[in-house]
């Protein structure tokens, strides 16, 4: 497959596609590396901020919001995909969230009637453009002396291919059989991850790199960054 065959809009596509799916295993905690590692380790991290604000990028169904919101913290959620933001709204109801259907590409503070403490994204950045694009518009929802939380993939799992940034062709292995059409998703370098948050205007000022103990490998990766 050609770079061409993979867009930001095909990972939108895909998205809009498994909503359902989605939502059904997250209910189950179908996703063994959540359950065992992931979830806790950005609900730690967050919580680690002492946030009063925060903003879920990509929240999904939105049950990080709904995390943070339980432990006092007013939360905000955006997602382009209509179909999860309508179930984050159901899921969150008497609770201290609010939603908006949004792109990344859309982001900017004067969206928000608020600016943030924390903005979290929790396996949430998976395109090429959009995601340059929000990383651009971050520092400008954060209070002064806020800061970014990305979870992601760990770079040491480059998928098919070289240790090069570049798109990957996605797959719902490991996932159940209601999946179709897996959203392509663009890798990058532990380099290049940190010399775009330094293009957007942001600092790594901590890495996680959270241990599944069901392989020793490192589960994901939790940029903590702040803007310059
Ligand atoms: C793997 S899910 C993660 C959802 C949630 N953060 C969680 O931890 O369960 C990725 C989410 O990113 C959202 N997303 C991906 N690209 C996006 C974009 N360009 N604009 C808005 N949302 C996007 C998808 O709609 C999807 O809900």
């Amino acid at each position: 497959m050609t770079d061409s065959e993979f867009s930001d809009e095909k990972v939108l596509r895909s998205w809009r596609r498994n909503a359902e799916p989605w939502q059904r295993a997250i209910n189950r905690a179908e996703i063994g590396s959540r359950v065992r590692v992931t979830d806790a380790a950005i609900v730690a991290a967050a919580l680690g901020y002492r946030p009063r604000a925060a903003l879920d990028i990509g929240c999904g169904e939105a049950w990080l919001c709904r995390a943070l919101a339980s432990e006092g913290v007013v939360t905000w959620g955006v997602d382009a995909v209509p179909a999860l933001i309508q179930a984050a709204q159901r899921r969150s109801e008497g609770m201290d969230c609010q939603f908006m259907e949004m792109r990344y590409e859309e982001m900017e503070c004067a969206r928000f009637p608020q600016r943030f403490d924390l903005l979290v994204c929790n396996f949430s950045l998976i395109g090429e453009q959009s995601v340059q694009q929000l990383l651009a518009a971050a520092p400008t929802l954060l209070q002064p002396g806020g800061h970014l939380l990305i979870q992601t993939l760990h770079p040491c799992w480059a998928g098919d291919g070289d240790y090069q940034s570049g798109w990957r062709q996605g797959s719902w292995e490991g996932f159940n059989n209601e999946f179709r059409d897996p959203p392509p998703w663009y890798f990058r370098t532990l380099g290049d991850w940190i010399a775009l948050l330094g293009s957007s205007g942001l600092a790594l000022c901590r890495l996680d790199e959270p241990v599944d103990p069901a392989t020793g490998k490192p589960a994901s990766v939790i940029f903590h960054a702040r803007p310059v």
